[in-house]
């Protein structure tokens, strides 16, 4: 009898074990930086939330710094009146030469599209802007955030949907990130003064945040990093790893489906590029432009 009720409680077991594993822990994989309480981890590791009021924003960090990888975060933004807010949430490295890949989320009224803001920098310099409008609700439910980084280029997903693609241009002399090792960062802040700074060719009219509506607050699960940590100066990826051909994301080209699924996100749903800004770059667009 006992070892009836072990068998048949051992599939659930299995099964829950399972979806532990695969769901990760935010406790072990990211750390809480700022925001005096605001930030919080919730559900045994399950779930993160930020939020912002009128005192401060939050923020968090991926305890590990990586070399390379597939990274994946399910964020839920901020309902309802979310204008003057920005969620950030990027990878970078350190000091004036850093590398950086970010997604910004741009707040909007009710019922107003949120902008994604996405940006490369490469040796400290930046100034490589693409956005974009979702083509659905992302406060309404949780979607998949992706950066795919190798040597080869820097793959931005929303929901495995391919938006943006930077390609390793070195030869052609556009730096691109593969020596510094970059953690990952989020934030949740106010932004309704950039009208002043310097990034007001985005942001200019911005509406100013409703406080009224506070605390704002963007929700974050399933983060899962399949990548190369970078430990005291060594990448957990041995070269013998790699050239045995199991690290699938690392051959991650962009097939001719993809290359499709990207086309249609650039042509529908992207407001904002870079290299076809000719009023910026009047003496000649950045040289990946030309090249992409
Ligand atoms: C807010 O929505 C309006 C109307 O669609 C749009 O023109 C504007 O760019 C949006 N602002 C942001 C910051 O996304």
């Amino acid at each position: 009898m006992a070892s009836q009720t072990a068998m048949l409680l051992l599939p659930v077991f299995c099964l829950s074990l399972f979806a532990m594993a695969s769901a990760g822990n935010l406790n072990r994989d990211l750390q809480i930086t700022w925001g005096d309480g605001r930030a919080k981890i919730l559900n045994g590791g399950e779930l993160l939330t930020l939020s912002l009021d009128k005192a401060s924003g939050s923020g968090f960090q991926s305890t590990h710094e990586y070399l390379f990888g597939k990274i994946d975060m399910q964020i839920k933004l901020v309902p309802g009146n979310s204008a003057g807010t920005v969620t950030a949430y990027y990878l970078s490295s350190q000091g004036p030469t850093h590398d950086e890949i970010d997604f910004e989320f741009l707040g909007n009224l009710s019922g107003d599209p949120y902008t994604l803001h996405t940006n490369v920098f490469t040796q400290g310099k930046g100034n490589r802007e693409m956005q974009f409008k979702l083509w659905f609700d992302p406060t309404l439910d949780f979607h998949g955030y992706s950066v795919l980084w190798t040597s080869q280029h820097i793959v931005f997903m929303v929901d495995g949907t391919p938006i943006r693609e930077f390609k390793n241009l070195e030869s052609r002399g556009v730096p691109f990130p593969r020596s510094q090792a970059m953690r990952i960062y989020s934030s949740l802040w106010n932004a309704d003064d950039w009208a002043t700074s310097q990034n007001s060719l985005f942001f200019c009219g911005l509406i100013k945040t409703d406080w009224s509506n506070a605390p704002f607050t963007a929700s974050y699960r399933n983060f899962n990093a399949v990548a190369c940590v970078w430990v005291a100066g060594k990448s957990s990826c041995t070269a013998g790893k790699l050239a045995g051909g199991g690290v699938s994301w690392m051959d991650y080209r962009m097939d001719l489906e993809s290359q499709k699924r990207m086309e249609w996100v650039q042509r529908n749903h992207m407001i904002y590029n870079y290299c076809t800004d000719l009023k910026r770059f009047p003496q000649g667009l950045p040289p990946e432009c030309a090249l992409a």
